[in-house]
């Protein structure tokens, strides 16, 4: 330490930052003139920065994951008893957290038996790629290979999970990408392909039909989707599509991979978001709000079924599924996965999240009766998008820059806001909510009252 870092030791830990971290999605030349933000101490849905400023936090961390808020000491001390105890071997073999949150998850998930652990989102929708292409040579003679997604949804960050993502600018400058991935239609109603029709989310989803008709039904093995996309602008599912979307997977014997890496573990008010929707999907993928950030785990979660298929002729010493996660074989995110589903239960958050979504649903909505720029207002849960025009009749989007004008109002009147951000050239232009599920009732009113104040101040 030189002796002015001695003076102001967060000055050494700011410049420190500034000269040696490279931040995720950010451009750094404004940082060479702009502090780097630093966050030194949660709790609740409270944050404070290294010059001691206090944020109300609206979207968890950033990106959906602390679901049960900052400074949560008894995740913190099962994770330090576990790591204490027996920190980590290979998931090859088993570890006492590892297999108690398997059966507490799949309590909650009624159909599903499986839990393969990994570390990240990105890895654990890999997880689900590299099963889907081993189910084809094995089981399919090579035929089945070919994975769908959705345009505007998001899986990953990873070669692999880009060639399955639905934003164009998320790959950009990332090719050439994956061979095998194919995209079918979004199901945004207010941006409706189709123009104004009675059932929109029937059409949308026979749109996914139409695709799998087209490559030919025999080449595709599974269909990946968010239950509601999240980055690609909070897009809750019309009235009808998912229904049809399950009918035509299993018409055409495709596999149905739901995607909960933000919805999974209540952010919707449910445990997880498919079942807001009555679906039986034969993947689930989840990591951000499992161990809401106390510890890097991720899941991916299958039938009976579909294992059997990994262990049907053990004389075949390519018969298994030859795959390894070094980390997911850590025993603090399964204690800390364990820890955190105690708090949901024992707090009440599903029955919070409920109660406190429609809540900040219906300000947002009260908040469209006085903002023209507010276009539409979707949701579920605490999982809320806003969606900005310049004008409601044509539905034009607002500049992204102007979008980015409403985070930056919101964050110096200390209320930290989300929005899309270079997903989809043009349509980047909504704001995205999804405060911790431990939200009050005064934290839902002053995130949306600071968006308010916002949108005045940028908009007039
Ligand atoms: C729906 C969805 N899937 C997957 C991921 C990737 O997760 P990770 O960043 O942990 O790899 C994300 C990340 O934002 C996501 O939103």
């Amino acid at each position: 330490m030189n002796a002015v870092s001695k003076l102001d030791p967060m000055r050494d830990v700011i410049e420190s930052d500034r000269a040696h971290v490279w931040h995720h999605i950010s451009q750094h030349k404004q940082l060479e003139t702009v502090d780097p933000r630093v966050y030194v101490e949660g709790r609740g849905m409270r944050l404070w920065d290294a010059a001691g400023r206090e944020y109300l936090d609206s979207v968890s961390g950033g990106v959906w994951t602390v679901n049960v808020g900052y400074g949560r000491e008894s995740i913190a001390n099962a994770v330090r008893d576990q790591l204490v105890k027996m920190n980590y071997f290979s998931n090859a073999a088993g570890s006492i957290p590892g297999a108690l949150y398997a059966r507490r998850l799949i309590e909650k998930m009624p159909g599903l038996s499986r839990v393969y652990y990994g570390n990240s989102g990105s890895e654990a929708n890999e997880k689900v790629f590299k099963m889907v292409r081993q189910i084809a040579h094995r089981h399919h003679g090579g035929r089945k290979y070919k994975i769908l997604y959705r345009e505007r949804d998001y899986h990953g960050t990873t070669i692999a999970t880009l060639s399955a993502g639905g934003q164009p600018q998320r790959s950009a400058q990332y090719g050439p990408l994956t061979p095998g991935f194919v995209e079918v239609p979004h199901c945004l109603e207010y941006r409706s392909q189709w123009g104004a029709i009675d059932n929109y989310g029937e059409r949308a989803a026979d749109a996914i039909e139409e695709v799998i008709l087209r490559e030919g039904p025999d080449s595709i093995g599974a269909l990946c989707l968010e239950p509601v996309t999240a980055g690609g602008g909070v897009i809750t599912p019309p009235k009808g599509y998912w229904e049809r979307v399950q009918e035509i997977c299993r018409r055409h014997n495709i596999l149905l991979h739901i995607d909960e890496v933000v919805c999974g573990v209540g952010r919707t008010g449910k445990w997880f978001g498919y079942q807001q929707y009555g679906i039986q999907p034969d993947f689930v993928t989840m990591a951000k709000g499992v161990a809401s950030g106390y510890a890097a785990i991720a899941c991916t979660v299958t039938t009976e079924a579909v294992f059997d298929m990994f262990k049907d002729d053990p004389t075949d010493p390519m018969s298994y599924f030859r795959d390894i996660s070094t980390f997911g074989g850590c025993a603090g995110g399964p204690a800390a996965a364990l820890e955190n589903m105690r708090i949901i239960e024992d707090e009440g958050l599903l029955e919070n999240t409920q109660r406190m979504g429609e809540r900040l649903l219906a300000n947002l909505r009260e908040l469209q009766s006085r903002h023209a720029v507010i276009g539409d207002v979707r949701g579920i849960g605490l999982f809320c998008g806003a969606e900005l025009v310049a004008n409601r009749d044509t539905r034009e989007p607002v500049e992204e820059k102007k979008v980015q004008a409403v985070l930056a109002d919101c964050l110096a009147n200390g209320v930290i806001i989300g929005a899309t951000n270079r997903s989809l050239q043009g349509l980047n232009n909504t704001l995205c909510l999804s405060p911790a599920l431990i939200a009050t009732a005064d934290d839902i009113d002053r995130i949306t009252a600071a968006i308010d104040a916002a949108l005045g101040r940028v908009f007039g």
